[in-house]
């Protein structure tokens, strides 16, 4: 790219403090002269640390027709990303060194967001051994977070081996948190909604119970475990409990389920299938309240595209999962309210801290490495998914009219969005 190296944002308001100029030069937010830089007007915009998402299925290697790195990276700057974490159940799973150093190369190759590959914690997310964790972070990957999403690790004793491999180096296991015997044949949320749909449902202590032995079981390790897509108020309870304990234990909420209820089923539209499934409106509601609590400490996507094959057909068919990349700062900006402190350390600072990206997650002042996003509050958008970057459709916002917009992304002092559009 021959961009220019130096610009001059100017009258910015950094986390919604007053007006200011921001001057971005060999990859950093740097003070002094602004001569010969390229001038951003960003009247009327706020400056936020680079957001980082701590889930995103990128679906390469194997599913390339739903999501490739490039595509869901570029999907990634639109919505203010700087930084990514791909969950590891591609195909091949990626539970070898060779598979994350090929995720982590895609991702440098595209060089629109950083691309931090997740390890998976079983061989071929079968819960039956463990992966080799420890070449996959010596690797050139670095990786630090190992994941079966998509599966739960039902095993008890996997799990607790897990932790106790990854304690070593300071490694986390994200736990998708479903027990399986509890949601065979689950279409969607165990409730009123689902008995007069007559869908099998899927109860919401099935993910309760794997929260609970799994924080019991990283207190007796002394491990870091970090929880996937909460989705009840139950499990924000546990959560709670742990959390008072001093267990070493984090966890994520979805737009999706801060936003959608289980009532929308009722339209038997597959695009809202997902899992975990969308709960009642009492569990979106202990949501929003622990996410501005701090109970659940980061808004992560679990962006899941895929095809229309897998997505237009009938519900018990469909695979479950929805694009989130785009659309999450939108959802959760009309969750908290214009409280850009509290934005920047669900989406930004917290998720970097937990994945150990030290190059992000620093507010847009003077010394910081500039991976920042500029957002535009007062600007209104109406979901078109023709429009998004991503390979896939599968957005469940569709028509909806949602707030601000991101008018800028800068990695690393390069802009990757400029006016609303991907640079390459
Ligand atoms: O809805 C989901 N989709 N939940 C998951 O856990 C996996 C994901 C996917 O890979 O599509
Ligand atoms: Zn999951």
């Amino acid at each position: 790219m021959n961009a220019p190296h130096k610009y001059l944002i100017k009258g910015v308001s950094v986390l919604g403090r007053p007006k200011t100029d921001l001057l971005i030069q060999d990859g950093v937010v740097a003070e002094g002269d602004a001569k010969g830089a390229e001038v951003v007007d960003a009247d009327g915009l706020v400056a936020l640390p680079g957001l980082v998402d701590l889930h995103t299925h990128l679906r390469e290697p194997g599913r390339e027709d739903a999501e490739t790195v490039e595509s869901g990276s570029r999907a990634a700057a639109l919505g203010g990303y700087t930084a990514v974490c791909a969950m590891a159940n591609t195909s091949p799973v990626a539970d070898t060194a060779g598979v994350v150093e090929q995720v982590y190369r895609l991702g440098r190759e595209a060089g629109l967001v950083d691309v931090q590959p997740i390890g998976a914690v079983t061989v071929g997310l079968a819960g039956e051994r463990l992966a080799e964790l420890g070449a996959m972070a010596t690797s050139a990957a670095a990786v630090r977070i190992f994941s079966d999403d998509g599966h739960c690790v039902s095993d008890p004793k996997l799990m607790r081996r897990a932790l106790e491999y990854v304690k070593a180096f300071g490694g986390v296991i994200a736990q998708h948190a479903e027990e399986p015997r509890l949601t065979e044949g689950a279409q969607m949320h165990e409730g009123e909604v689902a008995t007069r749909l007559g869908l099998t449902g899927w109860p919401a202590v099935a993910e309760e119970a794997i929260i609970a032995r799994d924080v019991l079981l990283a207190e007796h390790v002394g491990s870091r475990l970090h929880v996937c897509h909460v989705s009840t108020a139950g499990s924000v309870e546990v959560l709670r409990h742990a959390k008072a304990r001093g267990v070493r234990v984090t966890a994520e909420v979805t737009p999706h389920h801060l936003l959608l209820t289980d009532e929308r089923a009722t339209s038997y539209d597959p695009v809202f299938k997902v899992n975990p499934p969308l709960r009642p409106a009492s569990d979106v509601e202990a949501l929003r309240k622990a996410l501005k609590d701090g109970v659940i400490d980061i808004v992560a996507t679990d962006h899941a595209p895929h095809a229309v094959e897998d997505k237009e057909c009938e519900w018990a068919y469909a695979r479950p999962g929805m694009l989130g990349l785009e659309t999450a700062l939108s959802i959760t900006l009309s969750v908290l309210g214009e409280d850009w402190d509290l934005i920047a350390e669900r989406m930004s600072r917290a998720p970097a801290r937990i994945a150990g990206l030290d190059g992000h997650g620093h507010d847009p002042v003077p010394g910081a490495p500039a991976n920042l996003t500029l957002v535009d509050p007062a600007a209104r958008r109406v979901v078109d998914p023709a429009e998004s970057a991503s390979r896939s459709r599968n957005t469940p916002y569709a028509g909806m009219t949602l707030p601000g917009r991101v008018v800028a992304t800068f990695l690393r002092g390069t802009p990757t969005v400029l006016d609303g559009k991907a640079v390459k």
